[in-house]
């Protein structure tokens, strides 16, 4: 296979996973990514590697006026939601409008088939226990407003230019690749299991949970942990969808089973065999009982079928990972 793809984000944690899963297809990859949170050690020897900010228009231009590539998958953004929250202009600047100029620069060039890292987060509350894609829109973080917005940029440049998109809102990743060469290692981490990990290696003095007395059958948060490695065939699978059916779509991509934060902690005692202090503590603001997806449409549309579907499973991968490499990438 000749087709060549250019992965904005490959750098970071799920970019990473999905490139090597790209090369093990036999697709040729090129890396952009300013290392503003991503880690050159992630990075496959031989890999065509830009490191460039997507908001430096400039050397955008060069790499697409130098090179030929089939499709784009844009993972570059920032992540955390507390963050937005208080600096929504840069959230904004990132995620929106460099995002914009990426898509501008591809049509451009003429190439139109696009694969987009969403979230859950355009979800907002819950009003259904799975959610599926027809579940309302209402963000309740800046983050997620940010997602929502390139969503419906996606849509209009599909009716307008004939872009060719797919639009994967991933719940919560989650795991890392059974190798421990590539792994979760973000800064600031906010994310449960990887906090939980580096409390069992002593890293941090306790893990915090937030809330015991929500309607959930052990009184903690109930989220949906979908592996970093299922998501990567996901998107290998999006990919292909784009090439034979030129269709765009929007699929969720989640596991299907909620795990409860006290049930992640208990896995993460059984499989690191150390001690984790829990600390509990009230509720944090805006943190729903339970989000969990319902994945049917990618299964039906994308032959999707995830394989880490027990926290067990998923943990031992992580803490491969966080066990081998206690200081993450340490670049
Ligand atoms: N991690 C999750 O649980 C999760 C859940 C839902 C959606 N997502 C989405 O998936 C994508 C990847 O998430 P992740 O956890 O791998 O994050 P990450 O921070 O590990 O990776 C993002 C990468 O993008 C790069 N980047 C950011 N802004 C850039 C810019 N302007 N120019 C060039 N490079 C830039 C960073 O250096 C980093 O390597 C994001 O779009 C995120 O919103 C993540």
């Amino acid at each position: 296979m000749d087709k060549n793809i250019l992965v904005t984000g490959g750098a970071g944690y799920i970019g990473s996973h999905v490139v090597r899963k790209l090369i093990d297809e036999g697709y040729k990859v090129s890396i952009l990514d300013s290392l503003i949170n991503g880690h050159s050690r992630s990075i496959p020897k031989g890999v065509v590697f830009h490191k460039v900010d997507l908001g430096d228009l400039a050397s955008l231009k060069n790499i697409f006026d130098e090179n030929r590539y089939d499709a784009v998958m844009h993972f570059a953004a920032f992540i955390e939601a507390g963050i937005s929250m208080k600096k929504p202009a840069e959230f904004f600047a990132n995620n929106c409008v460099n995002g914009f100029n990426l898509l501008n620069e591809m049509l451009r060039h003429g190439v139109k088939k696009f694969i987009f890292s969403s979230t859950a987060a355009v979800y907002g509350d819950p009003v259904q226990d799975l959610i599926k894609e027809d579940h309302p829109l209402k963000p309740v973080n800046n983050y997620g407003v940010t997602k929502l917005i390139f969503e419906n940029i996606l849509e209009m440049y599909k009716k307008s230019y004939d872009l060719q998109y797919i639009a994967l809102r991933y719940f919560n990743a989650s795991g890392a690749d059974e190798s421990g060469e590539i792994g979760e290692d973000h800064s600031p981490e906010t994310h449960l299991i990887p906090l939980v990990l580096k409390a069992a290696l002593g890293k941090m003095d306790e893990i915090k949970v937030f809330g015991t007395d929500y309607d959930t059958p052990d009184g903690t948060c109930v989220r949906d942990y979908i592996h970093v490695n299922d998501l990567a065939d996901a998107h290998v699978l999006a990919l292909n969808k784009l090439f034979e059916s030129e269709k765009s779509d929007v699929f969720n991509l989640g596991n299907g089973k909620g795990f409860s934060v006290k049930q992640v902690i208990d896995s993460a005692k059984k499989i690191t065999g150390k001690n984790i202090n829990v600390v509990e503590g009230e509720r944090r603001e805006g943190d729903p009982a339970v989000l969990v997806a319902d994945s049917t449409k990618a299964k039906d549309v994308l032959g999707w079928m995830p394989k880490y579907t027990s926290i067990d499973d998923i943990i031992k991968t992580a803490w491969t990972w966080h066990s081998s490499n206690p200081e993450g990438y340490n670049d």
